[in-house]
């Protein structure tokens, strides 16, 4: 059995991803930073589904917790699945900051850094011991790369870098057989920011070919998707997910 890690995988796109993959057969490593009940309920409805995960804390901005993590990580792999090793590592967990560039200081910008940049950057680096050879690393980004929306310049800006470094992950793991991609997501119906008011939805709904806002199982199916072997030539890119938002 093949095991992924979800970062974030409680709510949202991550709890999607995490119910897509265990259907699919993948063992799932889900985390929670703040909401425990949340990730416990992703792993009830794994389970009666006859799949099977395991739920760990961890907050992302706190690099200086990742090896401790690892700890938890290499026992919860050896109790839970009887092995050394996982597969598939999804840098997904985040939130949002809307607020003009004028008025963003340097506690929102540091903040936002270390969850969508630094974060995904040492996490991956310390869990790649643990990786099988042959792994994926697949990182969250964002639309907002793209197409520029006003209120969201520092957010926007690190998903930028996280793809970037998504190709350079995929440079430096490649003689491991590790492939590295990324996903940008169009607006997605999720708590992110506080979530979506109906006005936004309409307004965004109307920006989208496809005529309407994202579900969580529109990622969380490619996210799935993309980890599976039919996947495996797809390498060092960045695929958007939003039913064609603001072509
Ligand atoms: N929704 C969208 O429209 C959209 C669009 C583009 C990209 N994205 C990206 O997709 C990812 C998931 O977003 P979402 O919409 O699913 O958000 P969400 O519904 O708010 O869920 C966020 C998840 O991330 C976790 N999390 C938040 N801060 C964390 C931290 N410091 N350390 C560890 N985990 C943390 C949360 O855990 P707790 O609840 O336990 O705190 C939760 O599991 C994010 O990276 C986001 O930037 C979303």
């Amino acid at each position: 059995m093949s095991i992924v890690i979800i970062t974030g995988g409680s709510r949202g796109l991550g709890a999607s991803a995490a119910v897509q993959c265990a259907k699919r057969g993948m063992g799932v490593i889900l985390t929670y930073n703040s909401n425990p009940d949340a990730a416990a309920n992703v792993v009830n409805a794994i389970e009666a589904e006859g799949g099977k995960a395991v739920a760990l804390r961890l907050d992302v901005s706190e690099s200086a917790s990742f090896p401790a993590f690892r700890e938890t990580v290499r026992e919860t792999l050896a109790a839970s699945w009887q092995t050394d090793r996982f597969d598939a590592l999804v840098n997904n967990a985040g939130y949002g900051l809307f607020r003009p560039m004028v008025e963003v200081d340097e506690d929102a910008f540091d903040g936002l850094y270390r969850v969508h940049l630094k974060g995904p950057f040492f996490l991956t680096q310390i869990l790649l011991p643990l990786m099988a050879d042959g792994g994926h690393v697949l990182n969250v980004a964002s639309a907002t790369t793209r197409v520029a929306t006003a209120g969201v310049a520092p957010y926007a800006a690190f998903k930028g870098g996280l793809e970037v470094l998504t190709r350079y992950m995929a440079k430096e793991l490649g003689d491991r057989r590790i492939r590295a991609n990324s996903i940008a997501p169009g607006p997605i119906k999720t708590d992110l920011g506080g979530g979506m008011s109906q006005e936004f939805e309409t307004l965004l709904a109307g920006q989208t070919a496809l005529g309407r806002v994202g579900e969580p199982d529109d990622v969380g199916c490619l996210i799935a998707g993309l980890l599976s072997d039919d996947h495996r030539w797809v390498n060092a890119q960045n695929i958007e997910v939003g039913g064609g938002y603001m072509i």
